[in-house]
């Protein structure tokens, strides 16, 4: 089984996520590249995804490359935010991509925390539909951790496994 692990990150941390998802992967046709690098996609049975939340979403660039995504293929969605985990504004990223990726099985989605840098929080918290979030991100200060990369490993081993099954 041929597996995509792609990403866009602007602050390296879903790119650290990214690569321990790729490490996590026990299966020897893999690769992985930015969003903006990849070329066919038809090759591939199981693609996972990964984007930085924006603004409760997803990025124009993931945006993009989520609405190119063959159909019914098996995809795997992961998120950094800086809001806590769990919560409904990471939550709301993942339906708005699903929504986008409308044709592909989403077979599974995880997330961890992802710092923010001081000057955007400041710049962000001053507006009214980003004050929740920022005010949960400044405890991601030290995220994604060498904990949080172990559990996406292995999350990534395990997703492996399900979609091996389903084949
Ligand atoms: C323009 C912008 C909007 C953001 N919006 C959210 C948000 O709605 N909720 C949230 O929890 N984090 C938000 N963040 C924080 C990022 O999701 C978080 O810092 C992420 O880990 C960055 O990942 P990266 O280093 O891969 O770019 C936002 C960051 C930026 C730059």
């Amino acid at each position: 089984m041929k597996i995509l692990v792609t990403y866009y990150s602007e602050t390296s941390n879903t790119e650290q996520v990214a690569r321990a998802v790729y490490e996590g992967i026990d299966q020897p046709s893999k690769e992985i590249h930015p969003v903006d690098e990849v070329e066919h996609l038809e090759d591939f049975s199981l693609i996972f995804c990964g984007f930085p939340v924006h603004a409760s979403s997803v990025p124009a660039k993931v945006e993009a490359f989520l609405k190119r995504v063959p159909k019914a293929k098996m995809l795997v969605l992961f998120a950094t935010h800086g809001c806590l985990r769990g919560g409904h504004l990471a939550d709301a990223a993942f339906e708005n991509a699903m929504a986008i990726a409308s044709g592909a099985t989403v077979i599974g989605t995880f997330s961890c925390r992802g710092k923010v840098e001081p000057q955007l929080m400041d710049k962000l918290g001053r507006r009214p539909e980003h004050r929740a979030w920022v005010e949960e991100a400044h405890s991601a200060a030290d995220h994604p951790d060498q904990g949080d990369l172990e559990e996406c490993k292995a999350y990534a081993r395990r997703i492996v496994a399900k979609a091996l099954s389903r084949r």
